[in-house]
């Protein structure tokens, strides 16, 4: 059987481990059906039909919507290898003692948020969802388990979860833990789990560590070539993780300082991150200017690694990395400001279409994304806002939008529409900001929206997707982000 889509089309269902009776391999179980635990394990089950794979979760709605035909996340690939295998070899269940019960080995993906509150507030991973997942293993396993570090989590968490199911479990049962660290990047995840860069699995440097290193490396092996699985210590796995998305927003800071620099100077900042990146030093990838990284992992990780910094008592270390968080803050208030400047320096009841609120396109997820922030500081100033995103629910941005941080939901039904075709949400507004690069922004019929738009037509591109050129030739007032208008 082929699926649909073209990612999938290319690939051969199942791997070489092809069984033609039930699953007799390992059983996995992954505590957390969010964006990481969802994917990852759905590409197991999919590539290894020879291992069971069970997805639990303690929202039980969440699982309802995994078992149905409207799975709760948007990622391109993903409904087809999920009904590919749920009821054979991969089963969604809110029985989260049951998964962990029958299972050799326990993936943790769970939340780690930024702590909102008491020590570490702003920065620290809060890791209490982490410790009430190992606090359940060590209650409810009756055989000896595997322990898998899914979620990002500060460096050493490891320590503690095995502290915690050392002291909580009998003699003759064994948790041995591991550290996975995910690297799949939202809207990419099948691709980036079919064909990952590296698979890294951290351990205890003894013989019971590297014994479970081999089990998990034997499950990922089911398609991932061996040289690109790579074996470590556990506190390198973990930095591991926490390193390469601090580099990965770095590189982005870079180049929206430069976007600044390109702004004031005339230079482009696309033709300047496209001359770096042909040094095969530097190379082109993650150097698109951008209205602010978003993101669940980016600026946590690395509010992360300045708490890290800070309680090894290496300052100039935390202000470096805290220094890129900065960065984005100001690349989203530069945009911010720049469009109230180019509206005569006044949006006050004032339209302005949204085009997008994802934090990246072929996502459904908001989180962090700088559209929450820019939406926001419209309100403040009380524009009128049209948001239009094709795959973020509305409920989703009324909840985004009505966090206690930004007023009373009174306040948000006074000033955003969310509309569901972006020529209506263009209709008669002042202006149109681009948030996020969804390529269906490139495709529409610009007349038709010039048409309909209040007088001077004003495009704010955050993406640099548009072709600008062609929006100035049909009368729009143009702005892009590093560039000069
Ligand atoms: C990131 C890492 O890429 C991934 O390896 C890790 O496992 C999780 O965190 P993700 O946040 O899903 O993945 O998306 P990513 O593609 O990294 O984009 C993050 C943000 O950076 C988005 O808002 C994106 O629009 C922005 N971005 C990315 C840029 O502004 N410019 C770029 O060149 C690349
Ligand atoms: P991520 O992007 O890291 O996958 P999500 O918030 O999308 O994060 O998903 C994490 C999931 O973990 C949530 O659906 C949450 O309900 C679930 N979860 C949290 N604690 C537990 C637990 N102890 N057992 C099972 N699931 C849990």
């Amino acid at each position: 059987m082929l699926l649909s889509s073209a990612l999938c089309a290319q690939l051969p269902e199942v791997s070489s481990r092809s069984t033609t009776a039930g699953p007799s391999g390992p059983k996995i179980c992954c505590l957390g059906a969010g964006y990481v635990g969802g994917p990852t394990c759905a590409v197991i089950a999919f590539k290894c039909p020879d291992v069971q794979v069970t997805i639990v979760d303690l929202n039980a709605d969440r699982i309802a919507a995994w078992n149905s035909d409207s799975l709760p996340i948007f990622e391109p690939g993903l409904d087809e290898i999920v009904k590919a295998r749920r009821g054979k070899n991969l089963f969604f269940s809110a029985d989260v003692d049951k998964g962990i019960l029958e299972a050799d080995l326990i993936f943790v993906s769970v939340n780690t948020p930024t702590k909102k509150t008491g020590v570490g507030a702003g920065f620290a991973a809060d890791l209490a969802y982490v410790e009430a997942a190992t606090r359940r293993i060590a209650r409810v396993a009756t055989s000896s388990k595997i322990v898998i570090e899914k979620s990002t989590v500060p460096c050493r968490t490891a320590e503690s979860m095995r502290a915690i199911l050392e002291a909580n479990s009998s003699g003759d049962i064994r948790f041995d833990i591991l550290s996975n660290p995910e690297f799949l990047a939202e809207g990419t995840a099948i691709s980036d789990l079919m064909h990952p860069d590296r698979v890294l699995i951290g351990s205890l440097q003894t013989a019971e560590g590297r014994k479970a290193q081999l089990a998990l490396a034997d499950v990922y092996a089911g398609w991932v070539p061996r040289e690109k699985i790579i074996t470590m210590g556990l506190w390198s796995s973990e930095l591991s993780k926490l390193a390469a998305n601090a580099l990965l927003a770095q590189r982005i800071s870079s180049v929206n300082a430069l976007s600044a620099i390109c702004e004031a100077t005339g230079a482009d900042v696309d033709e300047v991150a496209y001359a770096c990146g042909l040094d095969s030093r530097i190379g082109p990838k993650f150097l698109k200017a951008s209205v602010g990284f978003g993101g669940s992992c980016f600026q946590k990780d690395i509010l992360n690694l300045v708490y890290l910094s800070e309680s090894l008592h290496l300052p100039e270390v935390a202000e470096y990395w805290r220094q890129v968080v900065s960065l984005n803050e100001y690349q989203k208030l530069r945009f911010s400001e720049l469009v109230i400047r180019r509206l005569f320096n006044t949006i006050t009841h004032k339209h302005i279409a949204v085009f997008g609120f994802a934090f990246k396109k072929n996502t459904g997820d908001t989180r962090e994304s700088p559209a929450i922030t820019l939406v926001k500081h419209f309100i403040q100033e009380q524009a009128f806002v049209h948001i239009y995103d094709p795959k973020v629910e509305q409920s989703q941005i009324e909840a985004d939008l009505t966090h206690p941080d930004v007023g009373t939901l009174h306040q948000y039904k006074n000033y955003v529409t969310i509309h569901t075709c972006p020529y209506d949400a263009s209709k008669a507004v002042d202006a149109i900001v681009v948030m996020t690069e969804w390529d269906e922004f490139q495709q529409l019929d610009y007349q038709r929206v010039y048409k309909n738009m209040n007088k001077p037509a004003f495009i704010f591109d955050g993406r640099l997707i548009l072709d600008a050129k062609k929006l100035r030739g049909i009368g729009f007032q143009v702005e892009v982000i590093g560039r000069q208008a």
